[in-house]
């Protein structure tokens, strides 16, 4: 039987059309990380399958991991995230890496789920995190980024950052539901899921945990309530935080972009305080787009005697492009290949090798046909890679120790002297990019 052509269920092939897309974003998104400064750091796609059992969470452990025993009876895991990473680095380094810490990474990550929009087994995630310094002002500076991360795609105004605290909830939970830890997990879980179902199932969920139905509707109150009235009736440590994190927000001028939102939870087991999704505002994409958190003890699961609190957040590839798509946010790409460097005798290959070794010195991307054929095919083959000039050789101009540049994109053509070509041929490239 015929190998399929296909790539394996939920993961992607890149032409070369595609990577152009692909790298326009990252790199945007490296840009946006980089004028914060934040640096580039990245790790290996395979790791010990404890450092995803003891922090990342039931689901991505028990469902999602793609996990085997090497040659050498060692149970290894895929990454299907690069926070573990991360925290072994720095606590591999951690007295020797400048703090605060801002470090940022663009990994490819796997999953096992079932592919669907938004949702691949495969997805690349920009990671951006910041080690050390004042929580609230690695917070503040951490959603500053990510709105303007945003910004530079154009599409500031159609997203939101849905803002909670760990630590708000926890005290909901406990002092005013009065649920047991483990009745408060099973919560967690539900609204955590909560936008995946209906209310009746949602509602299902939680008296499966035990949750009466004077504590379903404290708990939909709760959902409905402000900011500022929750920190009125019950004060606590997790409501202050908030509050004070969304007057650095404004001071930053980020404020109109995030909101406090008490059902956002975060699936991961290592979150212990802020907590917070970003969000399309268009219903056409209804999943997060990017989500993260603080979390106070991930560097120590290693074994080392200093604690050092974290705050990051990753953002998917494929929901970044659904949205950019959605919104029109794409441009339109141009060819690659700046010149086409023509063959239409052998005699001239000479010629033809020295023109192009003397374009691609010049930084440009320069392309040859590889086979000696006439003016039209060459022509041809020019056009359909998209090139953006020709260099053509005619016997007349070749005569008088000149050739022909063909601006494939308007048609016009000049003659130039052979020495001349590099210049000329940038003056072109240069007044078309201007
Ligand atoms: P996460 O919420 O699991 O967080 O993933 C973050 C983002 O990655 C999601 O909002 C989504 O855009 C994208 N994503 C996740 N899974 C998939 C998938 N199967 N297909 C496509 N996109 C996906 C984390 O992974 C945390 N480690 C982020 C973090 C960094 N927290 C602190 N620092």
């Amino acid at each position: 039987m015929a190998i399929s052509t296909e790539p394996y269920k939920g993961t992607r092939d890149f032409y070369p059309k595609d990577m152009q897309l692909r790298n326009w974003m990252f790199g945007k998104l490296s840009s946006a990380a980089r004028s914060f400064g934040y640096l580039e750091y990245g790790g290996p796609m395979i790791e010990s399958f404890e450092l995803y059992a003891a922090k990342s969470g039931e689901e991505l452990v028990n469902q999602q991991l793609y996990h085997f025993v090497d040659r050498g009876d060692r149970k290894v895991a895929v990454r299907p995230e690069m926070t573990p990473t991360m925290a072994r680095l720095v606590a591999a380094r951690i007295h020797e890496l400048p703090r605060p810490i801002r470090l940022f990474s663009i990994p490819n990550l796997w999953r096992y789920e079932r592919p669907q929009k938004g949702r691949l087994r495969e997805h690349w995630q920009l990671n951006v995190d910041v080690l050390g310094g004042d929580a609230l002002l690695a917070e503040t500076e951490l959603l500053t980024l990510a709105v303007e991360l945003m910004r530079s795609f154009g599409g500031g105004e159609r997203i939101q950052v849905r803002v909670n605290h760990r630590k708000l909830m926890d005290s909901f939970f406990k002092d005013t539901l009065g649920l047991t830890a483990e009745q408060a997990l099973k919560v967690v879980k539900a609204i955590d899921a909560k936008d995946k179902v209906d209310e009746a199932k949602f509602v299902g969920w939680l008296s499966e945990a035990g949750v009466r139905e004077d504590q379903v509707a404290t708990l939909k109150r709760f959902f409905g309530s402000s900011l500022d009235s929750i920190a009125k009736e019950m004060p606590c440590e997790g409501a202050n935080h908030l509050l004070e994190l969304f007057k650095g927000l404004s001071e930053s001028g980020v404020a109109d972009q995030v909101a406090f939102d008490p059902t956002i939870m975060r699936g991961l087991d290592y979150y212990t305080g802020t907590v917070f999704e970003i969000y399309d505002t268009s219903p056409e994409n209804r999943r997060a787009m990017f989500g993260g958190g603080r979390y106070d003890n991930l560097v120590g699961m290693f074994g080392g005697k200093e604690s050092l609190s974290g705050v990051g957040f990753g953002m998917g590839d494929v929901s970044l492009q659904n949205f950019l798509e959605t919104h029109n946010l794409v441009p339109k790409f141009e060819g690659e290949i700046d010149v086409f460097v023509s063959l239409p005798k052998a005699e001239l290959r000479g010629l033809s090798e020295k023109v192009a070794r003397d374009l691609r010195a010049g930084g440009l991307n320069v392309m040859t046909p590889l086979q000696v054929s006439g003016f039209g095919a060459q022509l041809k083959i020019a056009n359909k890679h998209e090139a953006k000039v020709a260099v053509l050789f005619g016997d007349s101009e070749l005569e008088k120790g000149e050739l022909i540049l063909k601006v494939l994109t308007t048609g016009e053509q000049l003659q130039v002297k052979t020495a001349d070509t590099v210049k000329t041929v940038m003056g072109i490239l240069g007044s078309k990019n201007s």
